[in-house]
């Protein structure tokens, strides 16, 4: 005969030993296994958020100990769940649909079982479950034991509960403040030039849109200013005050995309320790802005898809869809026409995006933009290297501008001012490192061919002679001539040359 008031006293001051809940119930498991039949005990708690029992901590004679895991909970057991009236411990058996389930965890093909409901004032917080090997282990005697300690079990099965809450918080917290932190980097407030000048459509445009819900494509060379135009429409819009949230498209590797984009729920794959809310996620109630569009590989842009029609998204590893309200802004400096023909772009997620096409201007065509914007970034870049006083522009130095051809258009106007203010810091700026528009298009740099959006042959054949050329200082044929860098005949050389209008003469 177990005394019952040793009994009580010696559970509870091993479930109490250890805030950590795992540590406790080993404590109770060294405990109960020297008084009754025992092969494993566990806590499970009852997850709303999952509609399932969850075992929060177990501990196993024997074995080191079984996997956390969900108990699988159907429908019907979870609903039996939301009007259980029994407060007593209770010894499960076959006809009992949750002792089925929970005895699932031990893996015994005949075992006993005792349950202990766990209340805490009118909830059901969860079930202490203790499992034996082999059939009627447990008595009433045991029974009438536990019912001193369901309330110190429950407890302890409460303290555990909101630990894990506040790590889960805390998870949340420091994933947020990472993600917070990189984001500022990336905002400012975008103050746009050419307003009145070539940017002018532009603006109407984002004034007609930014009211609405629509989706919205960006389209326009590197370095127009895409990103710029998304914040602004973003902050004329009714969600300025929710999230801008920016995702690269063509900067997250490629099995990262779905876990960053739609978030993961716990131990979903190796290395997701935590849950993890996805960009998804975290625009909601504002905007998502999918940049470099055309770089999402073709198995997520199905996924993308479903998102826009269901404006819900489900984690990896997690069964429940989450509803979104995002509005949607996407980019690309590709064309996606051609991307589509090529079987690289999904034609129905080009139609789903392609609602309002906002295209962007080269800054070449916008020449008129060029003084302000230079006086801009003169300012801006001044004040950012802590220069303190303003620099003058030489005379000539701005038409020198407008006769550049800007194959990286604004940002490398803004590149070509930082360097300018640094190389003449105290003098005046003189932009004399630019190559001409003339030189430049039939001299193509490194940069520009990298940013050429042309799939037309002639005009890659007719690049790669000009650089060539550019390299030979114009020299077509003679042993370093481009010709013989080219491996063909210079007659063939010149032949192509005339075919595609490229010019002949010295060049430096
Ligand atoms: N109209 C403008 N007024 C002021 N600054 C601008 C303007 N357009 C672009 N910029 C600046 O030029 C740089 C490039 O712009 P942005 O990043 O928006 O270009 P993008 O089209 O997104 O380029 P990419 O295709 O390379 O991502 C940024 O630093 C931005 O602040
Ligand atoms: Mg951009």
């Amino acid at each position: 005969m177990i005394d019952k008031n040793e009994f009580y006293r010696e559970f509870s001051s091993k479930i109490f030993s250890s805030p950590i809940i795992d540590t406790a119930l080993k404590s109770v498991n060294e405990h109960l296994k020297k008084i009754l039949p025992l092969e494993v005990v566990f806590l499970v708690r009852r997850d709303e958020a999952l509609e399932s029992l969850r075992v929060i901590a177990n501990a196993a004679v024997g074995t080191t100990a079984y996997p956390k895991e969900i108990i699988p909970t159907p429908q019907s057991l979870w609903l039996k769940l939301l009007t259980f009236d029994r407060h007593s411990p209770y010894i499960g058996d076959k006809d009992d649909e949750l002792s089925c389930q929970l005895s699932k965890f031990a893996r015994l093909s005949a075992f006993s079982h005792l349950i202990v409901p766990l209340w805490r004032d009118k909830n059901l917080l969860g079930f202490l479950s203790i499992i034996a090997k082999g059939n009627g282990q447990y008595s009433m005697e045991h029974v009438d034991l536990f019912h001193t300690v369901a309330s110190p079990s429950a407890v302890a099965l409460a303290n555990a509960i909101a630990h894990e809450n506040l790590l889960r918080f805390q998870e949340r917290l420091i994933d947020e403040n990472r993600f917070l932190s990189n984001e500022l980097l990336h905002t400012r407030d975008a103050e746009i030039i050419g307003a009145n000048g070539g940017m002018k459509h532009v603006l109407e445009l984002v004034r007609q849109v930014a009211p609405l819900n629509n989706t919205v494509l960006l389209l326009g060379e590197t370095g127009t200013g895409k990103e710029v135009i998304a914040n602004s429409i973003h902050f004329a819009s009714p969600r300025k005050d929710g999230p801008f949230i920016k995702v690269n498209c063509g900067a997250i590797p490629e099995n990262l995309i779905d876990s960053e984009l739609f978030g993961h729920e716990k131990g979903a794959f190796t290395g997701a320790a935590g849950e993890k809310r996805g960009r998804f996620e975290r625009a909601n109630g504002g905007t998502i802005f999918l940049d470099e569009i055309g770089e999402l590989p073709l198995q997520v842009q199905v996924r993308l898809l479903r998102v826009i029609q269901n404006r819900e998204i489900e984690r990896v590893g997690g069964t429940r869809s989450i509803p979104v309200d995002i509005r949607i802004i996407a980019a690309t400096h590709r064309n996606l026409e051609t991307m589509i023909s090529e079987g690289k772009f999904r034609e129905d997620l080009w139609f789903r995006l392609n609602v309002f096409p906002l295209f962007i201007p080269p800054l070449r065509q916008r020449v008129e933009d060029i003084p302000s914007l230079t006086h801009y970034f003169l300012k801006r870049k001044s004040r950012e290297l802590g220069l303190g006083k303003l620099p003058a522009i030489a005379p000539g130095a701005l038409s020198r501008l407008a006769d550049y051809d800007w194959p990286g258009n604004v940002r490398e106007l803004e590149n070509l001012v930082e360097r300018e203010l640094i190389r003449n810091q105290g003098g005046r700026i003189l932009f004399d490192t630019l190559v001409p528009k003339k030189l430049s298009t039939s001299t193509p740099t490194e940069q520009s061919i990298g940013n050429l959006v042309t799939t037309n042959l002639d005009e890659v054949i007719s690049n790669h002679i000009n650089m060539i050329l550019h390299m030979t200082e114009g020299k077509v044929h003679g042993p370093h001539g481009a010709a013989v860098l080219l491996g063909i005949k210079s007659s063939t050389l010149r032949a192509k040359m005339d075919k595609l209008g490229i010019r002949y003469g010295r060049r430096k």
